[in-house]
């Protein structure tokens, strides 16, 4: 568990866009929140800056005591350990079986290929891949190639590696986006379990209101780079969210937000 801290961050891309502007949250430990905001609104920056992908133009992030921006490479790479980054496309790699896959999740922390390597790993470190996939339900395709998988298992295999690296902070980006809706359920239950159990603090990005509406803790809404709605999500309508995504007229009703 480890709370995460943004303030004031702004993000200028060399292009010139202003990605992100003036944005502050505290994500506390523990805490699910939901970031929404139409294409473009810079949700995805803020997740690769919190990782450090991206440099800061202004401001500062802390994932629990350490700045991204003035970490030592040591100190970085230890940060990073503790932070699980499950991403829309996987990002798995497509010729190596859905075991292998998962055992790069103790890449991190491995003292050399020896470790993550399926012929060579510990058998702790295997035996912990092939737990992390019957959690995920798919113990049954550990030995096969992940591009023989479908979407749905395909992330369920990402979130089997992030599990093996066992995070304390976790970074979502649109887990459900190329998922049918029952199979999307089923990510977003799998990955909330997840965040529950571990008591870990995550950040999700989602396009889906009711998916937000029904998992989030709090939710933060992003226009154009900037904070607008930040509450809990009981307190939120359905007028409040889906102005988000509509006319550029100022929200109305906006004594739940802070
Ligand atoms: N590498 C980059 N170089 C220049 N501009 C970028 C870069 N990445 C993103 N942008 C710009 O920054 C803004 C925010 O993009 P970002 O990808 O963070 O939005 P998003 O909210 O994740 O959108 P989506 O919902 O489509 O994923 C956009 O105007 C985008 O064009
Ligand atoms: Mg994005």
């Amino acid at each position: 568990m480890l709370s995460l801290t943004v303030h004031q961050l702004s993000k200028h891309y060399p292009t010139g866009t202003a990605a992100l502007k003036n944005v502050s949250f505290v994500a506390q430990p523990g805490e699910g929140i939901v970031l929404l905001g139409s294409n473009g609104s810079g949700k995805s920056t803020l997740l690769r800056c919190i990782v450090g992908l991206e440099s800061i133009s202004q401001g500062s992030i802390c994932v629990g005591q350490t700045s991204i921006a003035t970490a030592d490479a040591a100190q970085l790479r230890r940060l990073r350990r503790q932070i699980g980054i499950v991403f829309q496309r996987f990002n798995l790699v497509s010729s190596l079986s859905a075991f292998h896959n998962v055992l790069q999740g103790a890449l991190g922390r491995s003292k050399g290929p020896r470790y993550w390597l399926p012929a060579t790993a510990p058998q702790l470190e295997r035996e912990r891949a092939m737990h992390c996939l019957d959690r995920v339900r798919l113990a049954h395709v550990a030995q096969q190639r992940v591009d023989t998988l479908s979407g749905g298992q395909q992330q369920r295999v990402a979130i089997a590696r992030m599990l093996m690296q066992d995070p304390s902070l976790l970074l979502i980006d649109e887990p459900v986006a190329s998922l049918d809706p029952k199979a999307g359920r089923e990510t977003m239950d799998l990955l909330w379990d997840i965040v529950r159990e571990r008591k870990l603090t995550a950040v999700c990005t989602l396009h889906q209101l009711d998916l937000a509406k029904d998992y989030a803790d709090r939710i933060i809404g992003l226009r154009q780079g900037a904070v607008q709605i930040d509450a809990p999500t009981s307190l939120l309508t359905d007028h409040e969210l889906s102005w988000l995504y509509e006319s550029s007229q100022p929200l109305a009703i906006a004594e739940a937000t802070s």
